[in-house]
């Protein structure tokens, strides 16, 4: 009994470790979340990118993206992401609480590196729907980091918004069929990021005109690199939503 509990740990753990993404859309299971290169962006540029899980435990997931990208500065080359397989389908009025950590860091990084770190929420007029499709209305992004003169979508429309106890400038503008709007860090990095994202969906109801029957359809967190090389380590991620 104990050996076979013990060969199904060490079974587990190599296969984790193991766990190195490197084709343009590989995505693996990651615990509670799925794990995803989304290289949606590499025609515009010259480069490659991987994505290892490190651990999950729990509702509480570590992974590491390493890319090094060259050419038209201006362009997102991916979007590499965890999503939450549970924190979605919840219309923003039934939203008790969304906490979230978020606990990561630049293991390297080339000089003048242009990259965010970001978390990109889709919301819609259904339960359901994939993030950046028909179905999408809203792509909300939280910026806790943007480093090399990068900017969201359309244009800053307010500065020194404060929500859940940090300081943003608020960026708008339309993207395909859905409206963009992005909160980027007025501080510089945030690198131990400890919310509720209830307050980002309460803000965007009250003063964005975002309807409140609006359904959360998809919660992804990850890093949208332009150019440049780096190593982003997550030591610790989480997102819930309670209704
Ligand atoms: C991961 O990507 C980095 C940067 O592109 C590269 O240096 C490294 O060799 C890659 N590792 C694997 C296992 O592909």
């Amino acid at each position: 009994m104990h050996f076979t509990t013990l060969a199904t740990f060490v079974a587990v753990a190599a296969t984790a470790s193991a766990q190195t993404l490197t084709g343009q859309y590989d995505c693996a299971p990651a615990g509670t979340y799925q794990l995803c290169q989304n290289l949606w962006g590499k025609s515009s540029g010259v480069g490659s990118q991987n994505s290892t899980l490190i651990s999950t435990s729990g509702n509480t997931v570590s992974w590491r993206t390493q890319w090094q990208w060259q050419n038209n500065p201006n362009n997102v080359k991916s979007y590499a992401n965890v999503l939450s397989n549970s924190a979605k389908g919840v219309q923003l009025s039934k939203v008790k609480s969304a906490p979230t950590t978020w606990s990561w860091e630049y293991e390297s990084q080339s000089s003048g590196i242009r990259a965010d770190v970001s978390y990109d929420i889709w919301t819609g007029n259904s339960p359901s729907g994939q993030p950046a499709s028909s179905a999408s209305s809203y792509e909300i992004m939280i910026w806790l980091s943007g480093l090399g003169g990068i900017q969201p979508v359309g244009s800053k429309i307010l500065s020194g918004v404060s929500v859940a106890g940090h300081t943003w400038d608020l960026w708008k503008g339309p993207n395909s069929n859905w409206q963009v709007l992005s909160f980027v860090s007025s501080t510089g990095d945030i690198t131990d990021f400890n919310v509720d994202l209830k307050n980002f969906f309460d803000y965007l109801v009250q003063s964005q005109g975002v309807s409140s029957s609006q359904y959360v359809q998809a919660i992804q967190t990850g890093t949208e690199p332009f150019t440049g090389s780096a190593s982003l380590f997550t030591k610790s991620y989480s997102v819930a939503i309670n209704q």
